[in-house]
């Protein structure tokens, strides 16, 4: 009707409507098809967790039983994908190995291939990830093994000393790598399940839209803020420094990366889960030396007027980079980690649109602030 609404950063449009996640932004709640996080977290698995987003309820005994087996005999990767991945420079970012899923042709227009897509993506993101962090350690791939839950066989796939067929994941850290998949599967329409909807609202096929959302959950300010308060927590070095780090971030000159949040300005439900699963990994690993800056830093922004009013409180970012690194995993890898479950949220919000009785390509408006119309200026004219 020739009305615009000026949005910028889409800070206040909702573009769709959703049955899949909800959250409460002021209470810090969040909930996926009506079930609390918290109780998917604590009884829940992974795959049972994407079945429940993709296709809207908690799968009966039979379901789950067709859906694991099915998702698992999918994590296989073809023989030219694996070289693809293994041709990589050995430092590249593993992130870069997710469009690597990409090459398959797959027109969506045909709706009889969307689940066998679904369960091929979700299967075989686990494998490429795991691949992409064996060329890192340049050792052979693993097979994956679909005798194993779904977090149990990545770290089975990555793990440097699995080249043992005897070799069985530490049962405490398959179940809180199991744990961070559940709460990392969806978070409604974030950055990069926008991006996945936004491409795929093309007719794209689901590889290329995978593609596009992993992109956009590479940023720091998105998935890739797990990296990123390691990198900070490493630089301000002691507790000691805490201070001067916290100046610099109320005169804007640093980010306090793993704080804030576009929805929750409270708590985000998910780090205090979180936080628990990272007393198992620290017991089972040992001790975090990281852990000791990375509460000082965060009790003395809490306890801190400018972040209390700007309501800038630890996000899920915050904790799991220090899971991952008492884990073992390198650095750069932890972006991966949050992508390889977020693929779940980002097929269940792409079918959700692909299926809606009226699909549209997304295609915003813009304000426009530049010149008006003017006469082309000849080069030797111009000044
Ligand atoms: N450190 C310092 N200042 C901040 C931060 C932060 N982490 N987050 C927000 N602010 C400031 C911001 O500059 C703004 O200041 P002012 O009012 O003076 O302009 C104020 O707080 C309000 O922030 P906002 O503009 O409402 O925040 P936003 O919704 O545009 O951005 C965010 C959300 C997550 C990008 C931001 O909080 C941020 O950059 N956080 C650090 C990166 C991070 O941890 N990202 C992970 C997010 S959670 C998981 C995920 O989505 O991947």
């Amino acid at each position: 009707n020739g009305i615009r609404v000026f949005d910028p950063a889409y800070l206040n449009t909702a573009a769709i409507s959703s049955k899949i996640t909800f959250i409460d932004g002021d209470k810090g709640f969040l909930m996926h098809r009506g079930y609390p996080i918290e109780q998917l977290a604590e009884k829940s698995d992974f795959l049972e967790t994407a079945y429940l987003l993709i296709y809207g309820e908690l799968p009966s005994k039979s379901q789950s039983e067709i859906w694991k087996f099915e998702v698992m005999h999918h994590t296989e990767i073809a023989d030219d994908l694996a070289k693809v991945i293994g041709s990589m420079r050995y430092d590249s970012h593993p992130m870069s190995a997710n469009p690597a899923l990409q090459g398959r042709n797959l027109y969506i227009h045909d709706k009889s291939i969307m689940n066998k897509n679904i369960i091929r993506i979700i299967g075989k993101s686990a494998t490429v990830a795991a691949a992409s962090m064996r060329v890192r350690m340049n050792r052979p791939f693993i097979a994956p093994r679909s005798d194993m839950g779904f977090a149990e066989n990545m770290l089975y796939m990555m793990d440097a000393t699995s080249d043992s067929e005897n070799y069985k994941p530490d049962a405490r850290l398959a179940k809180a790598l199991e744990t961070l998949f559940i709460l990392h599967a969806d978070h409604e329409m974030n950055c990069s399940t926008a991006a996945m909807t936004h491409v795929g609202s093309s007719l794209v096929d689901p590889y290329s839209a995978v593609s596009a959302a992993a992109a956009a959950l590479y940023g720091p300010l998105h998935g890739g803020a797990n990296e990123a308060v390691i990198r900070m927590i490493e630089k301000i070095g002691k507790v000691e420094n805490i201070p001067t780090f916290i100046s610099a971030v109320k005169a804007k000159k640093e980010l306090l990366f793993g704080f804030g949040h576009r929805v929750y300005r409270n708590t985000d439900p998910r780090s205090k889960i979180i936080r628990e699963v990272a007393e198992t990994v620290f017991t089972a690993c040992g001790h975090e030396p990281l852990i000791e800056v990375a509460t000082a830093l965060k009790d003395a922004a809490l306890a801190d007027p400018w972040f209390v009013e700007k309501k800038l409180y630890p996000n899920v970012d915050y904790w799991s980079g220090l899971i991952y690194r008492s884990l073992g995993f390198p650095l750069d890898f932890f972006p991966v980690l949050f992508a390889v479950p977020r693929v779940a949220g980002w097929l269940a919000h792409w079918k959700q649109a692909i299926e809606a009785s009226n699909p549209k390509i997304w295609r915003p408006r813009q304000v426009y602030v530049g010149p008006q119309v003017r006469d082309y200026v000849p080069i030797g004219d111009r000044e």
